[in-house]
């Protein structure tokens, strides 16, 4: 085997996320597939994404549709098989998308054979593979850890008579990172797919791989009075410090070792999820040094608050503490309300969304896209009995859950389902499309000129040719309320970034020390920026990109 040429395409490419469930069904169950995701990958090429990232197809009960696998190795039945994945992947390939696997290595289903052995008994073979744990002498669970989906982490298990940790569902115990043979049966399911093909890995929840041995438990922040934006009323979660459930150092030790296997295989990377209490910081630590993992993604972008005042506050930070790390900015994925909606509300300006996604598109880093986010999908509502997500389900009315980001790809307008559902099928797609997502669907933007889709088309492609996009320093300005700028910088090009992220024209001078505004890039495909002097007139939700004398 070669080592890696490390070629870098993901630094700066753009990741177009797949929910295999709801983005195209081929056999008519209601629920996508991999052969449907196949006869849609034109859509990505055409978009101009260099790869997409597929959310789980592995075999799993589908507690947590997909994020609770059963088996590493397999397709679940209800994707296809094996040689479907082949077919795709040859597919992407030929179409010149890297394909990227989602696994899920902090926890198994509880359906996994590992912790059917684990919890049998003691004293198995895997007993130590999952994090089991003795009630308190009052029957308590050990600590005060809980479970993001609610509740304690712990689930009391008759058989061994302990507690198992699970950071997710009670159906998904958390595998024992501690534990040399757990890391390298995790080690053995990533070569598996590196020797298929794969082009690399997104890494589900990637800093809950270990806990702290001693089971400490987490210091309380608070209640959530308001002092702290942080702390959600609506998930007690939020209302503790995680120093000890997820995070732990040993984490690194780990992740380099992952890394050592990874870089065997040419042109091959990982992007890792991280939700922390410090997101950024744990970006930069996983990222930093080239020999861990390549990028990851935290939630900044992800939460309600956005804005000029705030992005510039994320930037600030980022600047100050990412150094050599590599990000990814997502601002949409499958657990978050859609950015149309998020930043929007109920009725999103078009111009809102184009100037989202040329900010996501030159910031420095990666970019991930979410299906639907080209075409500008508001969140669907759903009806109490129509919710799958066990999340939602928990937490109604105050948090829905996320099946509103979830709902299959809106294709053609005129068709059933939107598209979605197999040629012929009678039967409902899992769940129900959104009719506000009709006038959206791909086949009214595509050669829309103007339209949400060709603006997206139009930036991918633009900056490809703009280096200092892709590989540029990003330099922040002066905060204002209404703009955001900065400069992107690279061999000698200095490329202007600025964004009127509000519904108000708004007139605006860059720093002096930023020099004399040069060509405007008028390729990019968004406007709503004039530019006399060093003073420009910024329409609502106007963009300017151009050069820096
Ligand atoms: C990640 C996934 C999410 C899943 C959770 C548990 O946050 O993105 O969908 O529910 O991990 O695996």
């Amino acid at each position: 085997m070669t080592k890696a040429s490390n070629s870098g395409w993901w630094r700066g490419g753009v990741i177009y996320q797949i929910y295999p469930r709801s983005f195209q069904d081929s056999n008519g169950d209601g629920i996508g597939d991999l052969p449907g995701i196949t006869r849609r990958l034109d859509h990505i090429a055409a978009l101009g994404a260099d790869g997409i990232w597929l959310s789980p197809f592995f075999k799993s009960p589908m507690k947590d549709f997909g994020y609770d696998i059963s088996d590493y190795c397999d397709v679940d039945p209800m994707f296809g098989t094996l040689s479907d994945f082949k077919a795709l992947v040859m597919r992407a390939h030929a179409l010149g998308l890297k394909v990227m696997i989602d696994q899920v290595y902090s926890h198994t289903s509880d359906q996994h054979p590992w912790f059917k052995e684990s919890r049998a008994s003691r004293d198995n073979a895997k007993a130590d593979w999952y994090v089991w744990a003795d009630a308190r002498d009052d029957g308590n669970p050990p600590n005060n850890w809980l479970s993001i989906f609610g509740g304690s982490a712990w689930q009391w298990d008759t058989r061994r008579r302990q507690y198992f940790l699970h950071n997710f569902l009670t159906s998904q115990p958390d595998l024992n990172f501690h534990n040399p043979e757990v890391q390298q049966a995790v080690l053995d399911s990533v070569k598996f797919w590196l020797d298929f093909g794969v082009d690399g890995y997104r890494l589900d929840v990637v800093n809950f791989y270990f806990h702290d041995r001693q089971l400490r438990s987490n210091p309380g922040r608070g209640m959530p009075d308001g002092s702290d934006p942080a702390v959600s009323p609506v998930n007690p979660y939020a209302w503790q410090w995680h120093h000890f459930d997820k995070s732990q150092p040993e984490n690194l030790v780990f992740l380099q070792r992952l890394r050592a296997l990874v870089d065997q295989y040419p042109d091959t990377t990982m992007v890792g999820e991280i939700g922390d209490d410090d997101g950024l910081a744990r970006v930069a630590e996983y990222t930093g040094g080239g020999d861990k993992l390549h990028m990851a993604y935290c939630f900044d972008l992800l939460g309600e608050p956005h804005g000029a005042t705030y992005l510039h506050g994320v930037f600030t930070r980022f600047n100050q503490v990412v150094g050599s790390g590599w990000p990814c900015w997502a601002i949409t994925n499958h657990d978050i309300p859609r950015v149309a909606t998020r930043w929007g509300g109920a009725h999103p300006p078009a111009g809102l969304l184009k100037a989202a996604a040329a900010l996501q598109l030159s910031l420095r880093g990666t970019a991930c896209l979410y299906q639907g986010d080209e075409l500008g999908l508001p969140e669907a509502e759903i009806a109490f009995e129509d919710l799958q997500d066990p999340y939602g389900i928990a937490m109604w009315p105050d948090y829905k859950g996320r099946d509103g980001c979830r709902t299959p790809m809106a294709w053609e307008s005129a068709a059933p389902d939107l598209g979605f559902g197999a040629a012929g099928s009678t039967t409902a797609p899992w769940l129900p499309v959104a009719e506000p997502h009709r006038a959206l669907a791909a086949d009214r933007q595509r050669g829309q000129s103007g339209s949400v889709y060709e603006t997206y088309r139009a930036l991918l492609a633009w900056r490809r040719g703009v280096p200092a996009l892709i590989h540029g320093d990003m330099t922040l300005l002066s905060a204002h309320p209404q703009v955001l700028a900065f400069v992107r910088e690279h061999a000698g090009e200095r490329v202007l970034c600025a964004f009127n992220l509000s519904d108000a024209a708004v007139n605006w001078r860059a720093d002096a020390a930023a020099g004399p505004i040069g060509a405007v890039l008028a390729d990019s495909g968004v406007r709503g920026a004039a530019v006399q002097g060093d003073a420009v007139a910024f329409e609502p939700w106007g963009v300017l990109f151009a050069r820096l004398g």
